[in-house]
């Protein structure tokens, strides 16, 4: 069922891949041109574990929502019995788009066509009058033959990831060495620990740039004196470190993580992690399109969603541990938590945007990376390059 429609470009990667020193970036063509931006779903973002939306979105049993991937429609929804679910969000009969409103208390998908009936997971169940007036039901033709189309699938902190080639490599392989760098800090339990505050979704803040350059921003810690004077204050620069976490995973880290001391929040902690990291901080961009934050009390998670190929939705969730999510006593805390990234993801648009200008202009030939700030990022380049490669080699 799923195919690349998309053509193949010719583009020399090749100094892309090559050492920091002497590497250039992604040229401009790949974060402008709409065609690139379809091959790249079909070729990165596809072919991978992308993050579709969060959990968050769809809080109750009985839920639609239909979500927008890079041009694609798809249907989330939740079951009954809670469990999440993903089609595409096309009927069976003529094609129509099933769903455009998200939807609550719903025991099915009604398509706006001709009425046939799915439920929830995904089953046709109704084809009324398919037989002519009055006849529900024809002897040769299987409704369990037409049932919506599902795309493979995977939660994780909160995040419906999707696989949509369904030929990636487990979920587990994909995320096991994240779990691992992450098992000191949070201990055994990981990210089942972390609570979502049911009043509070996603943020989302739309920014008119390549998805690909809001993950390059978020690798690296080189412009925080500039562009994030708050956040320089409570986490300094010199305090940083740089990760290489995996192939498909870069960031940066923080010794001196202090809005805690800063704004006086208070919240519950992980249980396991140690005592003299407490001021440790780390993030990481979970290519291709999710952003990881991690705090000894908080956590949060950024999915990119890409429209096009110059416009992106960040959507942003904040988790917390133990009843730090619910209590009002964490209320003031909480919001200083929210408050300190907005403040941040916020001072990040004019970077990410003016970059996106500037990836039309000839004289941008791919940029060049700090040997030393930059190797986060030139890692994400690398990634992107390799995955042009394989496509163009298939
Ligand atoms: S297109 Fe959906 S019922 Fe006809
Ligand atoms: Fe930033």
């Amino acid at each position: 069922m799923y195919g690349s429609s998309t053509q193949i470009p010719t583009i020399d990667l090749d100094t892309v891949t090559k050492p920091i020193s002497s590497a250039r970036g992604m040229p401009g063509l790949t974060y402008t041109d709409p065609q690139l931006f379809a091959f790249e779903r079909d070729n990165l973002l596809g072919k991978t574990w992308a993050g579709l939306t969060f959990v968050s979105e769809l809080p109750l049993n009985g839920s639609l929502l239909p979500v927008d991937f890079m041009g694609l429609p798809l249907l989330v929804t939740r079951t009954n019995e809670g469990q999440i679910k993903v089609f595409h969000n096309v009927c069976s009969h003529r094609g129509m788009t099933l769903v455009s409103e998200p939807k609550d208390q719903s025991r099915g998908v009604r398509c706006p066509y001709h009425s046939w009936f799915y439920d929830l997971d995904g089953m046709l169940k109704a084809t009324p009058h398919i037989g002519g007036s009055g006849i529900h039901v024809l002897d040769d033709f299987s409704c369990a033959e037409n049932n919506l189309k599902s795309v493979r699938c995977h939660l994780w902190m909160g995040i419906i990831f999707i696989n949509l080639s369904a030929d990636a490599e487990d979920f587990a392989d994909f995320i096991g060495p994240l779990e691992e760098r992450w098992a000191p800090f949070m201990g055994p339990a990981g990210v089942s620990q972390l609570t979502v505050p049911s009043a509070q979704g996603p943020i989302a803040i739309e920014v008119t740039a390549n998805w690909k350059l809001a993950v390059e921003n978020y690798c690296e810690a080189y412009h925080l004196p500039w562009v994030h004077p708050a956040l320089n204050s409570y986490s300094p620069l010199d305090k940083h470190y740089n990760i290489v976490a995996a192939k498909n995973m870069s960031g940066q880290g923080s010794y001196a993580y202090t809005l805690c001391d800063v704004a006086g929040t208070e919240l519950p902690q992980f249980e396991k992690w140690p005592e003299d990291k407490l001021r440790h901080a780390e993030y990481i961009s979970l290519y291709p399109n999710v952003l990881l934050g991690l705090q000894v009390d908080h956590a949060f998670a950024m999915i990119l969603q890409p429209l096009a190929a110059d416009k992106t939705i960040e959507k942003l969730q904040l988790s917390y541990l133990a009843d730090g999510a619910e209590s009002n006593n964490y209320q003031v805390s909480r919001d200083a938590i929210t408050e300190s990234w907005q403040q941040v993801f916020g001072e990040d648009i004019f970077a990410v945007e003016g970059m996106q200008k500037a990836r039309h202009s000839p004289g941008f030939t791919g940029g060049v990376f700090s040997p030393v700030q930059d190797v986060p990022s030139h890692h994400f380049h690398g990634w992107v390059a390799d995955q042009y490669q394989a496509a163009q080699n298939q």
